[in-house]
């Protein structure tokens, strides 16, 4: 059987989507795309279709790994937004093998670190990752919960967060940097799919919050480090959910070993799933 190793630039979205969802059956939670979802999330998380690499048998796609690319701080960053083999293919070293052929193109494009996220209790993954030199960086949580949208603090003023290059500036007030797909360029990329509000006390801005349109699913929240600590927090969240009637979702908040019971299970909302963040320097990297 001929196996070949090629890019998924020259494919279509629909064979793309369907060889993610194919490679991705038995996965332990609902990972399907559609062409259109796979289309925003090229745009959204800055995919670059030339440097995911993909494995063919006989001019079918049997493995995919799909990488972005931004550069941050000046350095070239590749994140890994989903890697997968059919089932019947695993365990043949096929994924290892993708990742050997982009190197040669990592290294000529300068790219100098490669990043992704896997669940905690997905082994094979991790064991597969790690033997390609990734090593655990932080450990990230998610949490889900419906809170019940009451109004804790009437004074306070919620104002339409307006979703452009200002909110770049609100980076200031976050304790710890967002994953990839929560980053602020994502939002920018695509800033019709984001809703946001702020709250204000005084005409001052004191707390943010940012989700994903037509879903409970929180991008990005923050309260300014003065004001911290004082409860806006938990009164932004409530206010969040009386707009959306979906329960809410935060993916993807780094674990403070300081502080392990954290804000959003003070809160009332229920940790989901828990993920490593692994990273390569790919001046180490072997090969
Ligand atoms: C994770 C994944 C991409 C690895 O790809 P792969 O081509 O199977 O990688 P490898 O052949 O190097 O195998 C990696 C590990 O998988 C395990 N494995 C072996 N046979 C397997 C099989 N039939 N089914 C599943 N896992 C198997 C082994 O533990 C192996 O580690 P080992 O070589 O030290 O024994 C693949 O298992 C997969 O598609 N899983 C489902 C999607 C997924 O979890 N993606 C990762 C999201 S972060």
């Amino acid at each position: 059987m001929s196996i070949e190793f090629s890019t998924l630039e020259q494919r279509s979205l629909a064979e793309v989507s369907h060889a993610f969802n194919m490679a991705f059956s038995g996965y332990f939670m609902e990972a399907t795309i559609n062409e259109h979802e796979l289309s925003r999330k090229i745009k959204m998380e800055d995919l670059r279709l030339d440097l995911s690499p993909a494995c063919l048998k006989e001019g079918r796609i049997i493995g995919l790994m799909l990488n972005g690319l931004r550069v941050q701080d000046g350095c070239k960053i590749l994140n890994n937004c989903g890697t997968a083999v059919v089932p019947d293919e695993r365990g043949r070293g096929i994924a290892p093998e993708m990742f050997a052929q982009l190197l040669p193109t990592l290294r000529s494009e300068s790219i100098a670190k490669c990043q992704l996220q896997v669940l905690d209790i997905n082994h094979p993954a991790i064991r597969c990752y790690s033997k390609l030199g990734f090593k655990k960086n932080r450990f990230l949580e998610s949490f889900e919960g419906r809170l019940d949208g009451k109004i804790l603090q009437p004074d306070y003023l919620f104002c339409k967060l307006q979703i452009n290059r200002s909110i770049r500036d609100l980076k200031s007030w976050w304790d710890f940097n967002p994953t990839w797909q929560n980053q602020t360029e994502s939002i920018l990329n695509s800033a019709n799919d984001f809703d946001g509000i702020e709250l204000q006390v005084n005409g001052e801005s004191l707390a943010y919050g940012i989700w994903a349109k037509g879903s409970g699913r929180l991008i990005q929240i923050a309260v300014k480090p003065s004001h911290q600590r004082a409860g806006l927090g938990k009164t932004l969240m409530h206010a969040i959910q009386a707009r959306i009637p979906h329960p809410l979702m935060a993916l993807d908040v780094e674990r403070n070993l300081d502080n392990p019971s954290t804000f959003f299970e003070q809160i009332g909302m229920r940790k989901i799933f828990g993920q490593w963040e692994m990273k390569l320097n790919l001046a180490q990297a072997p090969g």
